[in-house]
Order: structure tokens, then C-alpha cells, then sequence
């Protein structure tokens, strides 16, 4: 296949050097734990691409059986190779003064010798691996936050991550697909890399990548209809009503199991994705988890002209009262998310939920 990269292209890199957006301060330093975290995604990605020729697919089995996270998932092996690969290529920096991982039940601490930083990294290694076995896209994510001044130098606790997504300083994520992408969500921008594999460099191949307002697809794992809302029911059988029904048009369906998939198909082509809080499990509202999951992907989406919402209100708006948080999720093209807003805030005044 010939090398087809166009002078123009700039590799990561080069786009990191040349752009230094107005207002944010120590852009130095947000550059490198970009640099870092897009070294780990890299390295995932070759993990990924090996699949069964790797030993890396199937469950984890701890020393003492099989292993389950914070979350009560059954962790892959793949989970638990990403999450220590995001750690190892990030710590040692310079830039971060703790991290945590939708593995690692508390946060994780950078450990002497390495130098501490002012900046918080949140990530979910491998969102999506139970697509892993199946040869289906799974993904990373990550957000990037300032530490709260007092625990900048010390130990790191719960409370300094428990931040509003507005905060966040950057965000991003990596889709390991039939290509594997780089979508960063940077400077009020969001800009999407393809990894060159014989280069091993990303190279940006999706300027200032922009949602469609309009769509006429959307997402949601509709097995969970008998648990949710009154005001998700009626958006869903608006949808499936089609040209007959009080949209007058029809709709498409699309469901992959792997958020970070969903998010890349609607930021090229538009559409609404819905993982609504529901009456299936009371102690948890919602699948997706806030802090490193809704949020970055968020700002990513927020970034680029669509709308996160958790159905109700802005997600960037949401507080997390612990790490590990779930959230309704609510995201995509514009006027749909407003519309879902609009239907829960007059189904809910008229039908209070639970
Ligand atoms: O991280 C959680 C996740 O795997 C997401 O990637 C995905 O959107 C969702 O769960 C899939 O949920 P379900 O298993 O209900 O289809
Ligand atoms: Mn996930």
C-alpha cells in the first residue's frame, strides 16, 4: 500500500506543537500527558490487533480465581493489560499528581521516585471489552483535570476527582476498529488522528470534526423498555412509530454494545445515543459511569456542536458524589437531545418517576 500522507498532514506531534489555545494556562504539560496517553493507546491497539494470536483474549484469572472489578464486571485479560499499560506510559512524566482507572476501586497514587504534577487523569483502558472476544470495536477513554491546589505534591484522595465536567481541561478518546482513531477534544476543538501503523505516528485526518444537528438514527438497548421512564418510552415509540406517527418521518436503529463506538458513529454521521437511568437496579442510576466515561465523552461531544446531557440537564453540569458513579446518559445531535430534555421536563412535572 503506498505512503500516503500529504504534507500537509500533521502528525500528532506537530499539531500539539503548533496549537496553544488562548487562556489555558501550563499547555506544556496538557500536551505531554496527551503525548503519554496516545503512547498507551498505541500500544493497546497492537494488543488488540494480535486478538486470539496474542494469549490476550478471554477473562482474567487472578491468583485467587476470577477476578471482578469495582464495578462487579468480570474483568477481560485485555482490561487489565490496558489499564496497566495506560498507567506505565503515563506516570512517569512528570504532569500528574494521581489517576484513576474504572479498574481500580481508590486512586491511584504516582509512587516515589517519580516526579508529581498538578494534573488528574481519568480513564476507562478498555471501554466496551466484552466486544473484545467477538472481534468487535472496543475503545479508551480519558479526561484530564486540574488538582485541587491543597493535594498538588501529596497523596491524591476521592474528593480531589469528584469534579463537574465543565472543569475538565481536555478530554478524549481512542476507537480500535477496522483503522484505530485518536479523537481529542482540546482547546474548544475536537480533531481526529488515524494511526499510520507504519509510521506509528497519528496523523490528523479529521479537522474540527462537527455532529450533524438533525438525525434519524438512533441508539438504545431496548431489552431494558419494561424498566425505563415514561419520557424515554415515548421518545423510543415516536422513533418506531416513523412516518405514521407524530414525527413524520422514520428512523434507523443502531446498538454496538461499546460506547466509545457509538460516539465515533455519531460524530460522523449524527444520531442520538441513550443509556437512560431506569428502574432495573435502584442502586444504580444508569449504566455509564460519570467521571471517566459521560464526562470526557462530553466535552467531546459538547465540543463539537452536539449535546451531553444526563436526559434532564447538562452532563458537564452533574456533580459525582464517589468515583465510580453512574449516570443516565442522553447524548448526540442537537435537537434531539433538546427534545428528550423537553419531554422529561414536562412527563415528569405531570408523572414523578419512582
Ligand atoms: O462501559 C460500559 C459499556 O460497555 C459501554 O461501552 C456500552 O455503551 C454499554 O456498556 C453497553 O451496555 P449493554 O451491555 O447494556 O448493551
Ligand atoms: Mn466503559
Amino acid at each position: 500500500m503506498p505512503l500516503n500522507i500529504q504534507a500537509h498532514q500533521q502528525t500528532l506531534p506537530q499539531f500539539l506543537s503548533t496549537l496553544e489555545p488562548a487562556g489555558t494556562r501550563d499547555w506544556g504539560d496538557i500536551s505531554a500527558i496527551v503525548m503519554n496517553a496516545s503512547r498507551a493507546c498505541k500500544a493497546i491497539s497492537l494488543g488488540i490487533a494480535y486478538g486470539a494470536l496474542g494469549g490476550v483474549t478471554g477473562d482474567y484469572q487472578a491468583e485467587a480465581g476470577q477476578s471482578i472489578n469495582v464495578q462487579g464486571e468480570t474483568q477481560k485479560k485485555l482490561d487489565v493489560l490496558s489499564n496497566n499499560m495506560f498507567i506505565h506510559c503515563t506516570e512517569s512524566g512528570g504532569q500528574l499528581a494521581g489517576m484513576a482507572s474504572e479498574e481500580l476501586t481508590l486512586p491511584h497514587q504516582i509512587p516515589a521516585p517519580l516526579k508529581r504534577g498538578r494534573f488528574l487523569l481519568l480513564f476507562d483502558p478498555l471501554d466496551g471489552s466484552s466486544n473484545i472476544d467477538i472481534n468487535t470495536s472496543v475503545g479508551t477513554i480519558f479526561s484530564i483535570l486540574r488538582c485541587p491546589e491543597s493535594h498538588v505534591d501529596g497523596d491524591v484522595s476521592e474528593a480531589d476527582f469528584l469534579q463537574e465536567g465543565h472543569a475538565q481541561v481536555g478530554a478524549g478518546y481512542a476507537i480500535y476498529g477496522p483503522s484505530t482513531m485518536l479523537v481529542l477534544a482540546l482547546g474548544q476543538d475536537v480533531n481526529g488522528f488515524t494511526l499510520d501503523p507504519r509510521m506509528g505516528e497519528f496523523v490528523l485526518t479529521h479537522p474540527s470534526m462537527r455532529i450533524a444537528t438533525e438525525t434519524q438514527e438512533f441508539a438504545i438497548n431496548a431489552s431494558n423498555s419494561r424498566f425505563w421512564e415514561a419520557p424515554i418510552s415515548r421518545y423510543v415509540d415516536e422513533c418506531l412509530a416513523g412516518k405514521s406517527g407524530a414525527r413524520g418521518k422514520d428512523f434507523n436503529m443502531r446498538w454496538i454494545g461499546s460506547l466509545v463506538a457509538e460516539t465515533h458513529r455519531i460524530l460522523m454521521r449524527g444520531g442520538v445515543f441513550i443509556y437512560p437511568r431506569d428502574t432495573k437496579d435502584l442502586s444504580k442510576p444508569g449504566r455509564l459511569r460519570l467521571l471517566y466515561e459521560t464526562n470526557p465523552i462530553g466535552l467531546v461531544v459538547e465540543w463539537a456542536g452536539g449535546r451531553a446531557s444526563t436526559g434532564e440537564m447538562p452532563m458537564l453540569q452533574a456533580t459525582a458524589k464517589s468515583l465510580h458513579q453512574r449516570i443516565g446518559f442522553v447524548f448526540g445531535s442537537r435537537s434531539e437531545v433538546e427534545r428528550i430534555e423537553r419531554y422529561h421536563a414536562t412527563i415528569s412535572a405531570a408523572e414523578p418517576f419512582l
